[in-house]
């Protein structure tokens, strides 16, 4: 009988299928091995890399490897693994680094075959950042990409860990900006994170999660990072405060600051300590702006003098009337109509706020009149409510007077009738 023990050709099959699946589990062998890690695992800091790190890595998570960056041959055991020959190019150094990434981040057709809606301008903007021109002439204290992205636990943008999602950027920055002693060789200031921490934007981001609201790449860029010049400072706030800035454009400020080189909406408002702006910010008090170029009595200051007081006006005849109103209901009576309009009233003085950015007392009187029209209607629909309420009390007094008297008349009647009784 003929088995495949005694068959010459299974034999030879078999032989060649084991030698095929060594190959093949060679091969794969070689696609997994990492004999960097390896090492480099076991390794101090900061030539400690391990895995776990590494596969947190969104280039590891795309099937790359540290030869990817750092050449050299990770199948190969041993030293054999950075051998010059297999294209070992060793520690890379600081100056070197956004010309890695930029290898195949500024690379499009490369780039396309990954994810092709990733942008790849992030090197060619960070040459003209105040960063990368530093660079450019040796100074290797600013910033470079893995400053801000990270490296061998490198996460992409979305990732909320990650060191550039907009929750950590203000920290990020922070490390040097606000490293006094790091940054002392510089001339500018390092309260940029201390001053932001105040603002309201980053209570909106910070506290409220609110990631509408600017943090420090939002006005800077991200890889172009340099200040706003007094022309692009408007274009920075405007992005999102559309309609201050479209009265800003109706002032006669916009043209005076600019030939007088000053940065628009920063003048009155600073750059990063921006906090919620009052009336008080129109008066002469510590929070007020004006007089730092207006002097009193001057047409300018004239003007100021009756938009505030038109605020002022509104903002308590509001306040009067809704006093009026919560009267009138705690009584029981019905005031829902006024109630609504009330909401009218308010949006009228918002609105005032806004257009005071076009600082002419005529744009703002138009939205003040508006706003009195109506408080004052609500005011007369209170008083109303509160007259109807006092007819009704009067109503109910002289119903209960008339009560009283049949009561009172009742019992004197029914007595008289008991008096008059025959005795039993
Ligand atoms: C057999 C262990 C071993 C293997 C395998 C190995 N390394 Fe190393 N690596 C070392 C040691 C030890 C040093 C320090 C050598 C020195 O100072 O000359 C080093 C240095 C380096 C440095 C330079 C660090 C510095 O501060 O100068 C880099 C980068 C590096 N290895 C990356 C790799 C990569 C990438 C691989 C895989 C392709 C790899 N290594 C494979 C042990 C290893
Ligand atoms: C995306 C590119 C990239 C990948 C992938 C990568 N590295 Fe690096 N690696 C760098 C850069 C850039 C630096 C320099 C970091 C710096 O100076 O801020 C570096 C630094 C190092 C250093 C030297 C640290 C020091 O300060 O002396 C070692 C060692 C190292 N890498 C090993 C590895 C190992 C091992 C892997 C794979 C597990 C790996 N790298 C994967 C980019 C990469
Ligand atoms: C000053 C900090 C900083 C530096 C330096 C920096 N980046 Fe970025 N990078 C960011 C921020 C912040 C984002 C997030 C943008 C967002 O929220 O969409 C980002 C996003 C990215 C992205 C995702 C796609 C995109 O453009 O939004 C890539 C890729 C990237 N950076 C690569 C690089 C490379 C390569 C370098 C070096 C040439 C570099 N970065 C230097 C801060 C920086
Ligand atoms: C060998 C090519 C290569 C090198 C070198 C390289 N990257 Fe990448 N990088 C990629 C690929 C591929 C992806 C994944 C893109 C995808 O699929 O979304 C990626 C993703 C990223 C992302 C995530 C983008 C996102 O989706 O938010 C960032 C950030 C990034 N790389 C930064 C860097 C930095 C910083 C360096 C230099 C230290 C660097 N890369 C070096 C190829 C590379
Ligand atoms: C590794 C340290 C480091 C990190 C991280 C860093 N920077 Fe810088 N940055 C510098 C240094 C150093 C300068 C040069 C100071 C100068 O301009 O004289 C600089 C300059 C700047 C300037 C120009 C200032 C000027 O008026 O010249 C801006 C704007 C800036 N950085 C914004 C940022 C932002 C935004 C981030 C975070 C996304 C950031 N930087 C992260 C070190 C850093
Ligand atoms: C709301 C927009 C905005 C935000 C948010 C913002 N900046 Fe600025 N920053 C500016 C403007 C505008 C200027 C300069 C224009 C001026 O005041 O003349 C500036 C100036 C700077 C400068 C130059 C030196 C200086 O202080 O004048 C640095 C550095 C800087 N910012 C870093 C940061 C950092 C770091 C953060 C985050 C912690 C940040 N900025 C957040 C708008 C912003
Ligand atoms: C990315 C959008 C964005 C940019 C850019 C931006 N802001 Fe804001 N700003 C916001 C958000 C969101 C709030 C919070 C509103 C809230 O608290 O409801 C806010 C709040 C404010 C407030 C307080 C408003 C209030 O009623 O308390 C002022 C003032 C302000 N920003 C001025 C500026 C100035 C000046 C600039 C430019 C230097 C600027 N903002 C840039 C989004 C932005
Ligand atoms: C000449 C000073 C001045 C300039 C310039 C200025 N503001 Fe204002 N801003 C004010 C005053 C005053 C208030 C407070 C109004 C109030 O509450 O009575 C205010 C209020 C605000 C508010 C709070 C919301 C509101 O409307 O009450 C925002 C947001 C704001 N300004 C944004 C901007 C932006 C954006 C620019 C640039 C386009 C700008 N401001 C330019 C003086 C100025
Ligand atoms: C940095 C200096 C500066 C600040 C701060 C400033 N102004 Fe002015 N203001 C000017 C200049 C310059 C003009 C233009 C004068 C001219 O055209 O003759 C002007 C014009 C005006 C005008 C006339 C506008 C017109 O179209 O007729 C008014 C009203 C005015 N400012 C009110 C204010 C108020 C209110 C504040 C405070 C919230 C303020 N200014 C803050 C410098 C300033």
């Amino acid at each position: 009988m003929a088995t495949w023990r005694n068959s010459g050709l299974p034999r030879r099959l078999i032989l060649r299928l084991a030698l095929l699946l060594f190959a093949c589990a060679d091969v794969a062998y070689a696609q997994t091995a990492n004999t960097c890690l390896d090492c480099h695992s076991v390794q101090d800091p900061p030539r400690r890399v391990t895995e776990e790190q590494f596969a947190r890595d969104i280039h590891s998570q795309k099937g790359l490897n540290c030869a990817s960056c750092h050449g050299g041959d990770p199948t190969k055991a041993d030293l054999d693994a950075m051998s010059k020959a297999a294209g070992f190019r060793g520690k890379i150094e600081r100056s070197q680094i956004p010309a890695l990434c930029g290898k195949c981040h500024a690379d499009g057709a490369y780039m396309r075959q990954y994810n092709p809606s990733l942008r790849t301008d992030q090197l060619s903007q960070y040459k003209t950042s105040v960063h990368g021109k530093l660079l450019e002439k040796g100074d290797t204290k600013v910033a470079v990409c893995t400053d801000c992205h990270g490296v061998h636990d490198l996460r992409p943008v979305s990732d909320t860990r990650s060191k550039v999602h907009p929750l950590n950027v203000a920290q990020t920055c922070a490390r040097c900006h606000a490293d006094a002693a790091y940054m002392k060789a510089y001339s500018i200031p390092t309260d940029q994170f201390e001053k932001y921490s105040t603002s309201v934007h980053h209570q909106a981001m910070a506290a409220r999660g609110d990631l509408s609201a600017p943090t420090c790449t939002t006005c800077h860029g991200n890889h172009g990072a340099a200040p706003p010049g007094v022309d692009s400072v408007q274009n920075v706030c405007s992005k999102c405060h559309v309609f201050q800035d479209q009265m800003y454009e109706k002032s006669s400020h916009k043209a005076a600051f600019q030939s007088a080189g000053l940065p628009g909406c920063v003048v009155c408002h600073g750059n990063h300590g921006i906090t919620h702006p009052t009336d008080a910010k129109l008066g002469t008090g510590p929070a007020a702006t004006c007089m730092q170029c207006h002097s009193p009595g001057d047409t300018c200051d004239l003007a100021r003098v009756e938009m505030l007081s038109g605020l002022t006006r509104l903002d308590s005849a509001i306040k009067d009337a809704d006093h009026t109103l919560s009267v009138a209901e705690s009584s029981g009576m019905e005031v829902s109509a006024a109630r609504l309009e009330e909401d009218q009233a308010r949006d009228a003085l918002t609105k005032a706020r806004v257009t005071i950015h076009s600082f002419r007392k005529e744009l703002v009187d138009h939205d003040i009149q508006e706003g009195l029209k109506i408080a004052e209607k609500n005011m007369l629909a209170g008083k109303a409510a509160l007259a109807d309420r006092d007819y009704r009390r009067r109503g109910l007094g002289w119903a209960l007077v008339f009560i009283f008297a049949t009561v009172i008349g009742l019992f004197l009647y029914i007595r008289q009738i008991e008096r008059n009784a025959p005795k039993t």
